[in-house]
């Protein structure tokens, strides 16, 4: 069988294929069609596919014309290539921002597997793509938060006189938020954290942050690990007991989501306003709504001297590190099919029912485990 990997959009400077998983594909009876120019935005040439074996092919049609298995780090737009039909699309789909692909792919008959739907289970720990993609969006939006942010994160003593350290509150301390905290202990941060799940107390503490328990009674595990969705009262709650909180940090990084969910809005419009001017916010939710009530995703507002970035695909700035991360997992997912040689698309396996939305056409969604 042929996997093709095609240039993704401009913006889109991630890969899920480099030249060394190339020859490590080969090895599992895979051949790798390569779309020219692929390497182009971490400065790799053709010639670097094509010493690993890869064949490289001019565009996307002629891409399409010989591969069997598409991979993708967004959903596809396939009704432009009408006559590619019955094939097999692997990626990070994020396939929200397009529900109508989804309906070309379905009619074209492909069979499509979102990665951002494995099972948080220890075998698909080296697949998981949204952990490598929010393990560098943590690391990345500290650092964005201390180049905006117009003082030193250490406490520095000079023969001038000592300078406070920055103090920095996290919410949601999930993989980013755990990132974030990590990245900004290691900057000489002062650091708090918030999460709803218990289970984030020890993890935070664990990285020298103080965790912030506003609301013992309130605890907010759901299923496989992930927070369950607050109710109206419950978040009204949230929102008056993070407040004071919010008000004292110079830089809040908000991380919170939930699974299938717009991301939760924890910090209101009012508690915005009551931190101080100079200070800066990075809403790590913006994807999927943002946790502030002002954010607007993708912009950098100034409100009243606070700082709110709102940022897009921010792994996509990191392309070399999140292409080696990306290209590890698609290649240990692209395992899963590969048995003694021989290439099968193995339905039954707990985490390819997981990740499945089309099979041959056929939406598979009431099929999945909840
Ligand atoms: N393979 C594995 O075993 C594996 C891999 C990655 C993550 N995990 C686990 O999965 C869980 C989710 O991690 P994630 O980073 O994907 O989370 P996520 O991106 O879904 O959410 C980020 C964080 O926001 C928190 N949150 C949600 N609503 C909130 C609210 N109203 N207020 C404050 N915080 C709120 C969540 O508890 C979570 O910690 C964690 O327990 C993590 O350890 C397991």
């Amino acid at each position: 069988m042929r996997v093709g990997v095609w240039r993704e959009t401009p913006s889109e400077r991630r890969l899920p294929v480099l030249p060394e998983y190339v020859l490590k594909l080969q090895q599992l009876g895979l051949q790798v069609l390569i779309e020219r120019g692929l390497g182009e935005s971490i400065f790799l040439p053709d010639e670097a596919y094509q010493q690993a074996g890869a064949r490289i092919v001019p565009d996307k049609s002629a891409l399409l014309a010989e591969a069997d298995i598409l991979l993708s780090l967004e959903t596809p737009d396939v009704s432009r290539f009408p006559q590619a039909t019955g094939k097999v699309l692997i990626g990070h789909l994020n396939i929200w921002r397009h529900p109508k692909r989804l309906d070309a792919l379905s009619k074209q008959g492909w069979t499509v597997f979102a990665l951002e739907k494995l099972p948080r289970i220890t075998r698909a720990q080296s697949m998981d793509v949204l952990s490598s993609m929010a393990a560098l969006a943590g690391y990345k939006a500290v650092l964005l938060a201390a180049v905006e942010y117009g003082r030193v994160m250490p406490m520095l003593t000079t023969a001038a006189g000592t300078l406070a350290p920055a103090r920095v509150l996290v919410i949601g301390a999930g993989v980013a938020g755990l990132q974030a905290i990590a990245t900004a202990r290691r900057l000489g941060a002062r650091v708090e954290a918030y999460d709803v799940r218990p289970a984030a107390r020890e993890q935070v503490e664990s990285l020298g942050a103080k965790f912030l328990d506003l609301l013992p009674d309130l605890k907010a595990e759901g299923a496989g690990g992930y927070a369950r969705p607050l109710t109206e009262e419950e978040q009204a709650r949230q929102k008056a007991a993070l407040e004071n909180a919010i008000a004292e940090v110079d830089i809040l990084i908000t991380t919170a989501a939930v699974p299938g969910r717009p991301a939760p809005k924890i910090v209101t419009s009012q508690a915005l306003r009551r931190m101080k001017p100079g200070s800066v916010v990075v809403d790590l939710a913006a994807e999927t709504g943002g946790n502030c009530e002002d954010t607007i995703p993708g912009q950098t507002q100034s409100i009243q001297g606070i700082t709110l970035i709102a940022p897009i695909n921010l792994p996509s700035t990191l392309p070399l590190h999140a292409s080696q991360m990306l290209a590890r997992n698609f290649y240990e997912f692209l395992r899963l099919f590969s048995r003694e040689g021989t290439f099968t698309l193995h339905r039954d396996d707990e985490i390819l029912a997981a990740t499945c939305l089309l099979w041959q056409g056929q939406p598979t969604e009431t099929k999945q485990p909840a």
